[in-house]
């Protein structure tokens, strides 16, 4: 395939900043070759309806480099784990002529992305994703971005407390795995952090800060991932979203360990959530930059057969496959979670 190609884009799950730098990189190496591009709309809903998609030119790509969401629209729906959905997702490429789709996500979407592949579409998948959890990439589109609001939050979090001698508790993102909570807690200097990945007691939490009360510090910063395991707190149900994933901005964890290690010691305690701030708004510059390379190189790989996703290692941007991205979740070690603690 070279020039003339029919090249779709799609973005599809939570969006994270950085998304429209990969589209106007996809787009722009696309038109430069002399393909075509096809705008999915709204996530691959867009490729289940008529109408649900929009043919890109330059000037869809003009200005959007520092815009945040992502200018194709994105949604949860995937219809797709049956074979009746895959056969109209199938459908979908045909019907736009498709040659080529390369589509930017998370798990979920890399996921469907791969199934795809294994029916003989040519798919390109470029990982992104604010959690970081994607395996086998050093980068995932969204994440440094969201990792500047957390380490801002904290800074913010840090002097109000000290002021008031409390205790603060901030909830971030993070449903399977918790980059943003390890690593924003270690820049941003909080005391306890509790992650998905290493289950903590709520007693050993609130005996942390009692210990640090008794060394004479009067404040302290928990950082709580939405996903986090920890044992003897009180939880209630939530409700499960469209891709079946339980919605964890309603499971108020930071609320919740707020509450308890209050009645536990008896400092003052407050609970923030960071929710979607953390999604939302203009990507940092190495987002930016990243989006900008990985879309670049997907573009270029589009056009012929091979390896059917990028991804970031060892520094550098390479041909990698779906299979290596989604086979497993990327977590926090357990030596980089320990030293949270010490230097917490
Ligand atoms: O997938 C990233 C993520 O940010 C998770 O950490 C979070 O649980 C989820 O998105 C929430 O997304 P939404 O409410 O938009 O479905």
């Amino acid at each position: 395939m070279r020039g003339g190609a029919r090249i779709g884009v799609v973005t599809a799950g939570g969006d994270a900043p950085g998304l429209n730098a990969a589209i106007r990189a996809v787009g722009r190496g696309a038109l430069d070759a002399g393909d075509e591009v096809i705008g999915i709309l709204n996530g691959w809903t867009g490729l289940l309806e008529d109408g649900g998609h929009k043919v890109l030119d330059e000037d869809d790509f003009s200005g959007i480099v520092a815009r945040g969401g992502t200018i194709l629209g994105s949604s949860r729906t995937a219809p797709l784990n049956d074979d009746e959905g895959m056969s109209r997702l199938l459908a979908g490429v045909q019907r736009l002529g498709l040659d080529a789709l390369i589509a930017i996500g998370g798990d979920g979407t890399l996921g469907l992305a791969r199934r795809l592949s294994e029916r003989g579409v040519r798919v390109v998948g470029i990982p992104k994703t604010i959690d970081l959890d994607v395996g086998n990439t050093e980068v995932c589109i969204g994440f440094d971005s969201a990792l500047s609001i957390v380490v801002d939050a904290l800074d913010r979090l840090h002097t109000t407390a000290a002021s008031h001698h409390r205790v603060m508790v901030l909830e971030t993102m993070g449903r399977d795995t918790g980059w943003l909570a390890t690593l924003g807690g270690l820049a941003g200097g909080a005391d306890v952090v509790c992650i998905p990945e290493f289950p903590i007691s709520i007693e050993e939490v609130a005996q942390r800060l009692d210990a640090r009360r008794h060394a004479g510090k009067l404040s302290s910063i928990v950082v709580v991932a939405e996903g986090a395991h920890i044992d003897g707190l009180a939880e209630h149900l939530v409700p499960i979203d469209e891709a079946g994933h339980p919605q964890l901005a309603r499971r108020a964890i930071g609320e919740a360990v707020a509450t308890a290690v209050e009645r536990r010691i008896g400092a003052e305690t407050r609970a923030t959530v960071l929710g979607y701030l953390q999604r939302g708004g203009a990507p940092v510059a190495t987002d930016r930059v990243w989006a900008s390379r990985l879309g670049a190189t997907a573009a270029k790989m589009a056009r012929t057969a091979g390896p059917d996703a990028v991804a970031v290692r060892e520094g550098h941007v390479v041909p990698s496959s779906l299979a290596a991205l989604t086979e497993h979740r990327r977590l926090v070690h357990e030596r980089l979670y320990d030293l949270c603690r010490v230097v917490g």
